[in-house]
């Protein structure tokens, strides 16, 4: 893998940021872009704007074409039976809302299970909505390490929550869970099973039918795609039962005033006029995707961090929040007796680029004691040079805030 010519493709990477050259490490807020998906967006928008779904003329037919080839690219890449299995919406989070909405109206339910690292996104939609039915939310604990507690996870599940929802990769700890573990439990308690993808997307292999998932959300914007787009699979048995989240044109099958019927799976989900131009950006991210040896990226992301893990720990005071066995993407770490966010702000300065504060995280922050962590995560055109510079900086910025 040539990580300078994969540099190549991402131009924002080439730049100096208070006269120094960017190093960009906050890759889990967002992944920068590669030039083929921004000329996929830019050239849809060039040759190829339309409504779609509604015209009988040429462009509307080929937008329309478009937007469904790229529904369909986004079934292969997850391994989804059929495309109708894939609803597009702006992201995790509304595809979570949405999950949360629709399965509320559909179930009532009393228990909802989530674990104790889930991302904000992750969490508030399942607690307003177990609120609003009079439930519960119950939370699966994790270890010093950032581990999931298995066992506890399953006396959890003998209370009958009828919905589990679980990170596939933690924001701020890297813990990579054992969901298809988790989901073939869930399953035998009966619970139906939600899968965060937000920061696995980009990083792991995805097999929603291997992994048996009911549900299973990400967002573009963290694999490489434009912003403002992203996904849901669900289960056509599920999908068929839920009622729509949102109600507007393209979702209805006919209307009247006494009474509305709604469209087939997945329109039923997709009310209003769809972000075309970035659902084609997001195929092109695929196909960049597709285009990598994805073993040897994520085998380049480990080293990463890996690297960075063995080169800050010989830094005083250093301690790292999250260290299970099982991690990808990035290294969350404070400084005794340091604030992250005034670590995070000096080494801003030397042009390096990282996340602190509590990563729309607080109960994790607050399971640790902690205020919030620095985080440094990696993506593909990450090298070992940035890494070095990555630890040079935070070093000196502890020793001027000490
Ligand atoms: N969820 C994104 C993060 O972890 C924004 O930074």
């Amino acid at each position: 893998m040539d990580v300078n010519e994969i540099r190549r493709q991402f131009p924002v990477l080439d730049q100096q940021v208070y006269g120094k050259p960017l190093v960009y490490l906050d890759n889990a807020a967002t992944t920068q872009k590669p030039l083929c998906v921004i000329e996929r967006e830019r050239d849809y928008y060039l040759h190829e704007n339309c409504n779609i779904h509604r015209g009988v003329h040429y462009l509307s037919q080929m937008a329309t074409e478009a937007y469904e080839n790229a529904r369909r690219t986004v079934a292969r890449f997850v391994n989804a039976k059929e495309a109708r299995e894939i609803v597009f919406t702006r992201g995790t989070t509304e595809s979570l809302n949405l999950l949360a909405t629709s399965l509320g109206h559909l179930l009532s339910p009393k228990k909802v299970l989530i674990t104790a690292m889930e991302h904000h996104s992750n969490l508030v939609p399942w607690q307003q909505m177990v609120k609003l039915y009079g439930g519960e939310l119950l939370v699966a604990p994790m270890d010093d390490n950032g581990v999931l507690d298995l066992q506890a996870y399953e006396d959890l599940l003998k209370q009958g929550p009828q919905i589990v929802a679980m990170a596939h990769v933690s924001n701020t700890l890297a813990t990579v869970n054992p969901i298809k573990e988790m989901i073939r439990l869930a399953h035998q308690y009966g619970a139906i099973t939600v899968v965060d993808g937000a920061q696995s997307m980009a990083h792991l292999p995805i097999d929603v039918q291997d992994l048996d998932c009911d549900f299973f959300v990400f967002s573009g914007h963290k694999m490489y795609a434009p912003m403002g787009i992203g996904g849901l699979y669900g289960k056509t048995e599920w999908l068929e039962k839920m009622p729509p989240y949102q109600f507007g044109g393209e979702m209805v099958d006919t209307v009247s005033f006494e009474k509305t019927t709604f469209n087939k799976l997945p329109f039923k989900f997709e009310a209003g006029t769809p972000n075309v131009g970035a659902a084609l950006g997001l195929e092109t991210a695929i196909q960049f995707l597709e285009h990598l040896d994805r073993a040897a990226v994520a085998e380049h992301e480990d080293l990463l961090v890996k690297t960075a893990m063995e080169k800050l720990a010989t830094i005083e005071g250093m301690r790292f929040i999250g260290q299970a066995p099982e991690r990808s993407g990035l290294v969350s770490f404070i400084i005794d007796g340091i604030h992250p966010y005034d670590l995070g702000t000096i080494i801003d300065k030397m042009g390096v680029a990282v996340r602190t504060g509590h990563h729309c995280a607080e109960p994790v922050m607050t399971r640790f004691g902690i205020p919030g962590t620095v985080r440094a995560s990696f993506a593909v055109y990450n090298t070992l040079e940035e890494v070095d510079v990555l630890v040079k900086a935070v070093e000196r910025a502890a020793n001027m805030l000490r």
